[in-house]
């Protein structure tokens, strides 16, 4: 049996007042379940990345309710919501987030202590091999090619468990064979560990894996059967 781990109804998203207000999204409606692996794929200024940072809690919706896990995030606590983004959610931002001064695995070990853990140093080396990143373990971003700093991203969110993984174009700085391996290893991830991963993309090709797939225009969600 199936639970819905991400839900949202009715979200709007206005930016701005008057002449210049732009509506980024229009009655979003919206589910994800354990275990499932779904693609949003919509053209440039379409509300792709309006969508993921509200859902991730990131953004408050104008309206409307984001729900996670059964609870409504709109109801929580700002602190609440900074244990749920920290320890539920991993995001993998369109612009990798990496810290500058830390090299690789210094950026997993960041992970661990802010959750107050120890480091896990075999689950981390077993990420950055899966995804090709051995050789560059002691490199600072700077030293990264911009596709390498993006998987860095992917195994940093994976190396921290969430239950709930949103991807904001995880692949734009990879070409097209390592593009499919990480879109492979993010339905793996859902597949295999019940995870609920959310990739936003505009790239029809990497689709394929997808149990669902919304498309996004104008900041109208939705369901492609
Ligand atoms: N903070 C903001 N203030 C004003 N307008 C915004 C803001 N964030 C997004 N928008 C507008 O909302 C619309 C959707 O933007 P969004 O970034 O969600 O699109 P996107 O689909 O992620 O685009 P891209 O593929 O280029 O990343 C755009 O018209 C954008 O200009
Ligand atoms: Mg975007």
């Amino acid at each position: 049996m199936n639970k819905s781990v991400l839900t949202l109804q009715h979200v709007d998203k206005k930016f701005g007042h008057g002449r210049t207000a732009v509506t980024a999204l229009k009655d979003a409606n919206f589910e994800v379940q354990a275990g499932q692996f779904v693609a949003i794929i919509g053209p440039s200024g379409s509300g792709k990345s309006t969508f993921l940072t509200i859902a991730a809690g990131l953004q408050t919706p104008t309206d409307g309710q984001v729900i996670l896990n059964g609870q409504p995030l709109t109801h929580q606590s700002e602190k609440q919501r900074l244990a749920y983004r920290f320890n539920e959610i991993g995001f993998i931002l369109q612009s990798s987030n990496l810290i500058p001064f830390l090299n690789v695995l210094e950026q997993f070990k960041l992970v661990d202590k802010m959750a107050h853990r120890k480091f896990q140093q075999d689950k981390a080396k077993e990420l950055l091999s899966e995804l090709a990143l051995t050789e560059v373990q002691n490199a600072y971003p700077s030293e990264l090619s911009g596709g390498e700093r993006q998987r860095v991203a992917i195994a940093r969110a994976l190396y921290n468990d969430p239950s709930v993984i949103l991807a904001d174009e995880p692949t734009a700085s990879l070409d097209t064979s390592r593009s499919i391996d990480v879109v492979k290893r993010l339905a793996d991830e859902a597949h295999q560990h019940q995870k609920a991963i959310v990739m936003v993309t505009h790239d029809q090709r990497l689709i394929e894996d997808c149990d669902v797939v919304y498309q996004i225009e104008d900041g109208l969600l939705s369901r492609r059967d």
